[in-house]
């Protein structure tokens, strides 16, 4: 056995040091199949102890390591670039505290998934504000470090507007631990703020305190037809004008609804077809679900006030991510645009998409402006569409990625939306927290 693997068995236990190809596969290979690379082997510790004596053996062995939670990350950042490495995972990092409910607060460990956690706070009648299709898998961790957005980033924000504090191992081994819940804090540097968003190149996060928020379950949802993206964008501003309580205001296309009903076996959702669809969910009362229904572009709409029902719309728009994945290796892309630009930029998409024999399923969070632009056809590793979508967005004033994170998928490009001085403060601050540059090396800059 080498040196490094025998020290990490010697710490998270042989059941925990992972080097049978078998056991290894599901941590190297990312959710969409379009990034892999090999693992020296998987370490799954236990606590945040096991997790710093993780990262110093790693640095003693001048090993990269690659911090993973559930894998459900989209930009190839949670699996072993072409430098291989050690591949962290948090799963084992399961704590849940009870929920503080004077606070409205709660501590969780980096490995415990969002479905959990959402559940968790339900039964204090409280609600978790970030919310995604992934929830089953997603952890804490994961989302924090990526800054996950997701279906209710219109109300509560993305993951760092949750974020009270974290515990976090960075690549010296040190242990950082704010998890005291206390909001008005001005102590100097927001770490807490800076790891969200960080992708695994600072630090590992094994727990963090939570905002929750007063549960105020959606009781409507509507998904209307509408001829294209400009009436999707004016149905929800105008939706949202009225109804104080909208929570998601999602986007679909035609091709992306041919996909999800030819995987899943789903009937048509409305009386005739459109070219693209909007979903609204909103905590409505009977009174103001009225206001809605009355809108013309409602006339032909599904409407849901129940449980079921609502989840039955909502499939349509949550299954796009498998369906697409079914068809193909895709190339994601996911950009965020001014909504007086959707339109234009969408038209140019058609354009571009056409020039390189692809074709694109288009859908996301029309509310905040994302859009999930994802490409089939292309070979993995040719990078020319990714480059021309994200350059148009970025020509549009839009960003080229909205809740995806850069990971490695976009680290090339990092400079189409971030400037010389930006990217400059950025890379000294990854010097700072990890200067052998052990933590996710690859992902956000090149090597
Ligand atoms: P991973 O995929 O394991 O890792 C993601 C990144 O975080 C990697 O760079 C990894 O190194 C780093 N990381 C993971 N854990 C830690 C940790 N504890 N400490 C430090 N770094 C860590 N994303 C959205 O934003 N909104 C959506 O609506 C959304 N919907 C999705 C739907 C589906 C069906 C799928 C498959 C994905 C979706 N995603 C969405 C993408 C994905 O779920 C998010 O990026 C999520 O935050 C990843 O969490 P994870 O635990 O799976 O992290
Ligand atoms: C979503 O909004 O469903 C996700 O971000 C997943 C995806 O982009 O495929
Ligand atoms: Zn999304």
């Amino acid at each position: 056995m080498d040196a490094l693997l025998s020290e990490l068995t010697a710490i998270a236990g042989a059941e925990h040091a992972l080097t049978d190809p078998d056991l290894v596969a599901g941590y190297t290979t990312d959710w969409t199949r379009r990034f892999s690379g090999r693992a020296r082997c998987v370490v799954r510790p236990g606590d945040a102890g096991q997790v710093a004596a993780v990262l110093q053996a790693c640095g003693r062995h001048g090993a990269p390591v690659v911090p993973q939670g559930g894998n459900t990350g989209l930009v190839g950042g949670g699996v072993p670039g072409p430098a291989g490495g050690v591949v962290l995972s948090t799963r084992r990092l399961r704590r849940l505290d009870p929920v503080d409910t004077l606070s409205g607060q709660v501590t969780a460990g980096a490995g415990v998934t969002i479905a959990e956690l959402r559940e968790h706070a339900a039964r204090a009648g409280l609600e978790y504000g970030v919310d995604l299709a992934a929830r089953d898998s997603a952890t804490v961790g994961g989302t924090i470090a990526t800054n996950a957005g997701g279906i209710q980033t219109i109300r509560y924000g993305p993951t760092r507007a949750q974020l009270l504090g974290l515990e976090a191992v960075l690549a010296d081994g040190s242990v950082i631990s704010r998890l005291g819940g206390i909001q008005a804090d001005n102590t100097g540097y927001d770490l807490a703020g800076l790891l969200a968003g960080s992708e695994g190149t600072l630090g590992v996060i094994t727990a963090a305190r939570l905002r929750l928020w007063p549960a105020a379950p959606p009781t409507l949802t509507v998904l209307a037809g509408v001829p294209g993206i400009e009436a999707a964008a004016a149905l929800q501003a105008e939706i949202r004008s009225l109804l104080p309580g909208v929570r998601a205001a999602e986007y679909f296309e035609a091709p992306g609804l041919a996909l999800v009903r030819e995987h899943t076996g789903l009937p048509a959702p409305l009386g005739r077809e459109y070219p693209a669809y909007l979903l609204v969910d909103a905590a409505a009362s009977e009174i103001e679900a009225e206001r809605i229904v009355v809108l013309a572009p409602v006339q032909d709409a599904a409407v849901a006030m129940d449980a079921q029902a609502r989840s039955g719309l909502w499939a349509y728009r949550e299954r796009h991510t498998e369906s697409i994945s079914a068809a193909g290796i895709p190339h994601k892309l996911d950009v965020a645009l001014p909504l007086t630009r959707l339109a234009a930029f969408r038209a140019e998409l058609d354009e571009l998409i056409a020039k390189a024999d692809a074709r694109a399923i288009v859908f996301g969070h029309i509310g905040a402006g994302n859009l999930h632009v994802n490409v089939l056809g292309p070979a993995p590793d040719d990078d020319s569409v990714d480059d021309a979508v994200l350059r148009l967005a970025a020509g549009h004033g839009g960003t080229i990625s909205a809740e995806h994170g850069i990971g490695r998928a976009k680290a090339a490009v990092l400079h189409v939306s971030r400037s010389g001085a930006e990217i400059k403060a950025m890379r000294a601050v990854k010097s700072a927290f990890d200067p052998a540059g052990l933590l996710n090396p690859g992902v956000l800059f090149l090597p």
